[in-house]
């Protein structure tokens, strides 16, 4: 069989560790980049750079986590993990570096440069006909895919870097978090309000205030007595508790992590040999050296601080690092004030001190003087910037696996590059409660999730600024479909938990998330095929209809196999233009009980849609499985399922299902349920192949046929094969 992926190479690149499973034949057959002949090339003493000529019609998708609509032709990015908390549309880089992209013309060819310092793209900005892109040094891995479709060329990238991160399945619930719940008693309150307004909710999260002056693996004892009482306490409640962990470690006399830090020199080093100081959170820290082996266990064991009250779950931030500032620069400032203060008091002074205070977090020149060991060499940190958090979050999943092998952990990052999708998932990073991050979380899901980051979502309700109660309704009616729902907010931001707002939209909430939780069966399914094939559990329409039209739409997006959303994310609206590439079935939904359905032909519609409703479009011979509402994912009923589908010809689905909390699935231990329904003499017939192992008793069948007749049937282990009655759509 013929190899649609090359390698080309120029130095040495340090292990990165993205690419583990690249076919033998491909290594083998690896050559130079002088080679690569679909870029120009211009190699200096210390960049690398790529130029190519587009077609006039040719475009660029990819590259992940950026402020950018799905294609990126004319605009202007950087690969370089910033902590960039205004997703404004000037803005080059968010959190993570995800290098590869696809070239969709004539040809369909897609890239991804394994480079762990900066790259510059130029996607036709400077001169719309041109592709530059400028690598910040001279050893480099660049792999090439062909294929004939965004699919296949998608694949063969997803197939060389190894399966994405499986998050438990509580997972997939619906989480909770703000910056911050202070104290037990806030978090307590949180849970009460939750379970009294009956919604369903699998975990509450600990932003930094749990800690003891944001000291990594401590707890703060005056505002969270007696910790392990309560993880357990509130685990009973169904609640599990989700704490941060930073990067920086405080510099603190007496705190054994800081100690052991300096003792078993495991901190980054600045010129002079010394732990690098920089000041986050908790005030002066040093940053782990990650790029160590054994720092990364060192660091790793430390979670099992947590794990051993009953913590089964962490998100990693201000990996970048993000830096407030060094206090080498910081007096380096004031001496420039010092020195100011001799100039006039006019504007140049003015704008001159404003531009100097601001430069001072996450400044290139702080990244430009600290190092790494990497295999005994000292490296300077921006040479390799980008696998920083990656690295801390391998260190947090194999510690995590150390401590329990078989263990499904929830584990995300907000810093990552291709390859830390093995290990956790990404989120989306600080917003704004602007509609506009609506929107852009819609362009992100497939995007980050092409680039084999699986487990991903926004912060729902927007982290800055002030949630309105309709836009906090209209994110969740398209966060429900990410893998990551969370719901997130920032200090001094207004309260947005579903309860905070007046009643009706409590009950509006509710219902939304109930519908997530009746979802959950087909989405989990839907992750796990995507995991399991190499492909995406999220994509825009191009990925399946590749057409004129299809390549301009990104607020539509096709979820697992079945389901197509067109989310409203624009304020004040009673319903938005949709684009049917071919005939669905829309089911307007307003909680999970299914009703309202409408078959709708090929074409453009104005779909009306109220702030209750959640449109579900279901692809022709296609269906997805739902499940029953419960106030945690674990509690959810397993013996008794729904298929709504919707009819043309045939249809055959197979759902999966797992134990949802050990890695068992690795070795192909998974339910499948297979549902069929075909055309015989007296109607629609529905089967059911039920896998023995599972819990599954019956399958509710609700189908539609392009006349808009609707069968219904329950098919049981008993009796699997049925004939599906016609009903009205009155008739529940
Ligand atoms: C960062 C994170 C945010 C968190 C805050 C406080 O801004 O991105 O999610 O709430 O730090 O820890």
């Amino acid at each position: 069989m013929k190899n649609n992926i090359q390698l080309y190479k120029h130095g040495k690149v340090m292990a990165t560790g993205a690419v583990v499973e690249l076919p033998e034949a491909v290594a083998k057959a690896s050559k130079g980049i002088d080679h690569l002949s679909y870029f120009k090339q211009t190699i200096s003493s210390d960049e690398i750079a790529l130029t190519y000529r587009f077609d006039e019609k040719d475009m660029v998708v990819g590259f992940g986590e950026t402020v950018k609509g799905l294609n990126k032709r004319g605009s202007e990015l950087v690969s370089f993990c910033a902590d960039e908390p205004e997703h404004l549309p000037n803005k080059k880089s968010l959190y993570g570096a995800h290098n590869f992209f696809i070239i969709l013309g004539k040809e369909i060819t897609g890239f991804f440069i394994d480079f762990p310092g900066t790259i510059h793209y130029d996607i036709g900005f400077v001169d719309k006909d041109v592709l530059n892109i400028k690598i910040d040094g001279l050893d480099v891995d660049i792999y090439q895919f062909t294929g004939d479709s965004l699919k296949s060329v998608t694949h063969e990238f997803l197939s060389i870097i190894g399966a994405s991160y499986v998050p438990p399945k509580w997972g997939f619930g619906y989480q909770q978090c703000r910056w911050s719940y202070e104290t037990a008693d806030d978090i307590r309150r949180i849970g009460k309000e939750m379970r009294e307004a009956n919604i369903p909710c699998d975990t509450i999260y600990l932003d930094i205030d749990y800690m003891e002056r944001f000291k990594d693996f401590t707890t703060c004892d005056d505002k969270f007595p007696d910790f392990e009482n309560f993880v357990s306490e509130m685990k009973d409640q169904g609640f599990r508790l989700i704490p941060i962990i930073d990067a920086g470690v405080k510099i603190e006399e007496g705190y054994d992590v800081y100690e052991e830090g300096i003792k078993e020199n495991h901190f980054c080093v600045d010129e002079d040999g010394n732990p690098f100081v920089a000041a986050v959170w908790p005030g002066l820290v040093h940053f782990p050296d990650f790029f160590k082996e054994e720092t990364r266990q060192w660091f790793g064991d430390k979670y099992k601080v947590l794990t051993d009250v009953g913590i089964e779950g962490f998100w990693n931030d201000m990996n970048e690092p993000a830096i407030f500032y060094t206090p080498k620069r910081l007096k380096a400032f004031y001496d420039h004030v010092e020195k100011s203060k001799e100039k006039p008091l006019d504007i140049y002074s003015f704008f001159d001190l404003k531009g100097e205070a601001e430069s001072l977090s996450s400044s290139p020149e702080d990244y430009r003087s600290f190092y790494h060991e990497v295999e005994g060499d000292l490296v300077r940190h921006d040479k390799v910037h980008n696998l920083y958090g990656y690295f801390m979050t391998q260190s947090a999943a194999q510690g995590l696996e150390a401590i329990d092998a078989d263990k499904r952990f929830l584990l995300f990052s907000r810093a990552s590059y291709v390859g830390m999708h093995r290990y956790g998932g990404i989120w989306m990073g600080d917003n704004d409660s602007w509609w506009e991050h609506i929107e852009l979380s819609m362009k992100l899901l497939p995007a980050i999730n092409m680039c084999g980051f699986m487990y991903t979502g926004p912060d729902t309700g927007g982290f800055q600024s002030d949630a309105s109660s309709e836009l906090l309704i209209r994110w969740m009616q398209f966060s429900i479909f990410a893998p990551l729902l969370r719901n997130h907010a920032a200090l001094s931001s207004r309260n947005q938990e579903p309860f905070a707002f007046e009643e009706a939209t409590t009950e509006t909430l509710k219902n939304i998330i109930e519908l997530r939780y009746g979802l959950i069966p087909y989405l989990y399914s839907s992750y796990m095929k995507a995991v399991g094939e190499r492909s995406v559990y999220a994509a825009n329409l191009i990925m399946a209809y590749d057409d004129e039209r299809t390549r301009e739409i990104e607020d539509q997006l096709l979820i697992g196999e079945s389901l197509m959303i067109a989310p409203i994310y624009k304020q004040n609206r009673t319903g938005r233009l949709v684009y049917l590439p071919e005939d669905m079935l829309l089911w307007n939904a307003n909680g999970a009980v299914v009703d309202s359905l409408k078959v709708m032909p090929a074409g453009d519609h104005f779909v009306p849609i109220t702030l209750a409703e959640v449109p579900l479009f279901i692809r022709p011979d296609s269906g997805i499985i739902l499940g029953g509402v419960a106030e945690t994912v674990e509690q959810m009923d397993a013996t008794q399922l729904t298929f709504l589908g919707y009819m043309k010809t045939g249809i055959e689905e197979s759902y999966y299902d797992d134990d949802g909390v050990t890695k068992a699935y690795e070795q192909n231990q998974s339910l499948e349920t297979t549902i069929r329904v075909v055309q015989s003499e007296n109607g629609l017939r529905a089967l059911v192949d039920f896998d023995q192992d599972s819990e599954l008793m019956n399958v509710k069948i609700i189908v539609m046929d392009e006349t808009g007749q609707r069968y219904e049937g329950i098919v049981t282990r008993e009796a699997s094969s049925i004939c599906l009655e016609k009903v009205s759509q009155y008739d529940n």
